[in-house]
């Protein structure tokens, strides 16, 4: 871990080229939920094939862009596409942005993403905010030598998902009168959706959505210090013994439908303090 310091120094050096903001949110918009980044309104962009150790997204549904500018009169980095260890990404690189994102001085995160949903109250096009995770990756992003400069050896991982934060989503679904879900979300390392037998052991182990993303992300931001808010999309409904089949194209879609709802509460949360 000790050359990821010299490699983010190089990415920032790239972005200062261009953009000299001082973002207070890093935001990560998963499959289908790329369209928030048009609301925002951009002092600089980035295409990741220009950005030095920046890896690219291959997964459909993402573009490739770092967004910089500013959401609801705040100063936002954003990511519209993200990495996935399914394409081959090593956690560590999965993360990087993050490691980006708060290097620019990013301090609070936002990730987002598309799931299926385990618990059988969720109906495609929910919404939910994460509580906790449970990494069924298998993947760390901390392997290796430790950089105390980046953060502790052994980082606590009692409280990953900042709990105002999800408050906060929650009283402004109430709010606008939709709803929003609290549960836990499953990292799986994909490419493969799950079979019935998985999602019924996904369910008995404690999860309320599963995906393939976000948790390398959500460990990073712990190790580095940063107060996450994670959502989830739910796009498909995982019931074991009525599973239809899963496609991407459905996935997408499905996103869609929350993208709307997800939008109401990232400008209320980034408005927070
Ligand atoms: N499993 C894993 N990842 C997903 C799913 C799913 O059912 N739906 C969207 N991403």
């Amino acid at each position: 871990m000790q050359h990821l310091r010299g490699q983010v120094e190089e990415t920032i050096g790239a972005i200062r080229q261009s953009w000299a903001g001082e973002p207070t949110w890093g935001i990560v918009l998963g499959s289908g939920l790329g369209r928030l980044a048009e609301e925002i309104d951009t002092e600089a962009e980035f295409a990741y094939a220009d950005l030095p150790h920046f890896p690219r997204s291959t997964a459909a549904g993402h573009a490739s862009r770092l967004v910089c500018g500013q959401l609801a009169g705040v100063s936002v980095v954003a990511m519209q596409g993200r990495f996935h260890l399914y394409e081959g990404w090593s956690a560590e690189q999965a993360s990087f942005p993050v490691r980006v994102m708060h290097a620019l001085g990013a301090r609070s995160l936002l990730l987002s993403n598309a799931a299926g949903g385990l618990n059988p109250q969720y109906e495609v096009g929910d919404v939910m905010v994460i509580e906790d995770q449970i990494n069924l990756m298998f993947r760390n992003p901390l392997i290796g030598v430790n950089d105390d400069e980046l953060g502790p050896r052994f980082p606590d991982m009692s409280a990953p998902y900042c709990p105002q934060l999800i408050d906060k989503a929650l009283a402004t679904a109430r709010a606008n009168d939709f709803l929003c879900h609290r549960g836990v979300y499953v990292g799986m390392l994909g490419p493969t959706y799950e079979t019935r037998a998985e999602y019924r052991m996904l369910r008995a182990i404690g999860g309320d959505a599963a995906g393939m993303s976000t948790v390398p992300e959500a460990i990073a931001a712990a190790h580095a210090g940063m107060r996450v808010a994670a959502f989830s999309a739910i796009t498909n409904a995982c019931s074991p013994d009525m599973l239809g089949e899963t496609t991407h194209e459905e996935v997408v879609q499905a996103a869609d439908s929350a993208a709307e709802k997800l939008s109401t509460i990232v400008k209320a949360l980034l408005t927070a303090n």
